[in-house]
């Protein structure tokens, strides 16, 4: 990091403090307070970080208000129309577009990597039938520790090289080993000469009793829906992920942790949340309730798959995930979906409204990507898990970027305590 050039002056009662501040390439500057509390004997409060940088990072950057979103300083619509997920992954885990040779050497590794330790198949027995898929990858992804110890030294560069390939090769065949286990089929194995994305939907969709042909179309769009939820900065699962790595934690421990983050409703979890509320909404004409339920203070109902903490205009992924729903929804012959009606009449209500357009609430990636992922043919319990799948290249370059910097600590928050004082213990008879 460059030195500071300028400096804020912090003023409590007669004492006036500099603070340095740093400018980023791009976005606002930065007031650094790392030596505050030693200087002046304060913390600074802010739930929810709005307004805290927890750490500098090259990987992504996002402008809330323009709708930007760039990888390594890539917009995401050049790199979903140009690019392709595993190109992505290259890019956001070293930091440049790979010349040709070495995004065939990049490829040939991942897919080596597809296949999952055999005794894994005893611990996915092991869940009930009905768990959800994100229970057991929770469960497994966390379990990797005690299958590839020979990946778990975050010292050696080398072994946390391999942790990264294999976790990014092997959540595919997670991901669809949880579905299958749940629908009650037979595990399908990788095929190496398919795509990361056809290699996906085949390990879901097929069966032994029958030849299954991945259609380009529908490989290509779960390519897409992979690449736009690759990376998002410092979002709670990524936050997450670096918290628990901040205490020296294995990798596989680090993302286990990541996917648990991301699994809530108010982050990964919405695309299903989303499509589970256009199923109760049911069809155009009760729009107006649920709209009216969600501008509600006393209804704790919220539109799900609208507003986001940072983008304030337009969410860049919900732009070009909705043409991938029109050409998925095309390609199925899906005209007269109640779903998809219903989708569009809230869209359409909701930014005719006041309080959505006041508040600056819009789609956001959620909003289209469960219609894809419908149409594709996935239950909504699915949706996280893909999406979990997609970040996992994300949280391994944020993970390798924060062991690799050399200002890189325990996380420990501060607190605001508001708690009762030292008070002596009551005996229980006198309470
Ligand atoms: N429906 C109705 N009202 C909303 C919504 C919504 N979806 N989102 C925010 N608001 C209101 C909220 O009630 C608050 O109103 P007021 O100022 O009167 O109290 C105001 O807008 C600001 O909301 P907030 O909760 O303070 O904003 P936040 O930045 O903390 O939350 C969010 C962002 C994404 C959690 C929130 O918009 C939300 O819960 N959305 C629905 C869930 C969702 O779609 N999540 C996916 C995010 S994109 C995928 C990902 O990155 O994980």
């Amino acid at each position: 990091m460059a030195e500071p050039t300028k400096t804020a002056k912090l003023t409590i009662g007669e004492q006036a403090f500099d603070l340095p501040i740093h400018s980023p390439t791009a976005g606002p500057d930065v007031i650094d307070i790392r030596k505050l509390y030693g200087q002046a004997g304060v913390f600074t409060y802010d739930p929810g970080f709005t307004s805290t940088a927890s750490c500098d990072s090259t990987i992504t950057f996002i402008d809330g208000e323009k709708g930007e979103l760039l990888h390594r300083g890539y917009p995401i619509d050049q790199l979903a129309s140009k690019s392709h997920y595993l190109e992505v992954c290259f890019l956001l885990l070293y930091g440049y577009l790979p010349k040709a040779e070495e995004l065939e050497t990049f490829e040939g590794t991942i897919t080596r990597h597809t296949m999952i330790h055999e005794q894994m198949v005893n611990f996915f027995r092991g869940f009930r039938r009905d768990a959800h898929p994100m229970a057991i990858m929770v469960g497994v992804v966390g379990a990797m520790a005690a299958f590839y110890h020979d990946s778990t030294d975050i010292s050696d560069p080398r072994q946390r090289e391999i942790a990264s390939h294999r976790l990014i090769a092997k959540m595919p065949t997670i991901a669809a080993w949880a579905y299958k286990y749940s629908i009650g089929q037979p595990f399908v194995y990788p095929r190496n000469d398919l795509d990361y994305a056809a290699n996906f939907l085949h390990m879901c969709f097929s069966v032994p009793a029958e030849e299954y042909v991945v259609d380009p179309i529908l490989s290509r769009a779960m390519d897409r829906i992979f690449t736009l939820h690759a990376d998002h900065e410092q979002n709670a699962s990524t936050s997450t992920v670096r918290l628990a790595s901040s205490s020296g934690a294995n990798p596989f421990a680090c993302i286990a942790a990541g996917i648990a983050c991301l699994w809530g409703p108010a982050h990964g979890g919405a695309n299903q949340a989303c499509l589970e509320m256009l199923k109760q909404i049911g069809s155009p004409e009760n729009i107006p309730e649920y709209i009216a339920r969600a501008k509600d203070k006393n209804d704790p109902f919220r539109l799900m798959g609208f507003g986001h903490r940072v983008y304030k205009n337009f969410d860049p992924r919900a732009k070009v995930m909705k043409q991938s729903a029109d050409e998925v929804l095309d390609l199925m012959g899906i005209e007269n979906n109640p779903i998809l009606a219903t989708a569009k009449a809230l869209e359409e209500a909701a930014l005719k409204d006041e309080y959505f357009t006041e508040k600056k609430l819009f789609p956001n990636v959620d909003f289209y990507s469960g219609i894809i992922l419908e149409a594709m043919g996935f239950p909504t319990s699915m949706f996280t898990p893909i999406f979990a799948l997609s970040r996992t290249v994300g949280w391994v370059s944020q993970w390798k970027e924060m062991l690799n910097d050399p200002q890189n600590k325990i996380g420990r928050p501060r607190q605001l305590y508001l708690g009762e004082t030292a008070r002596d213990y009551v005996d229980i008879e006198n309470r």
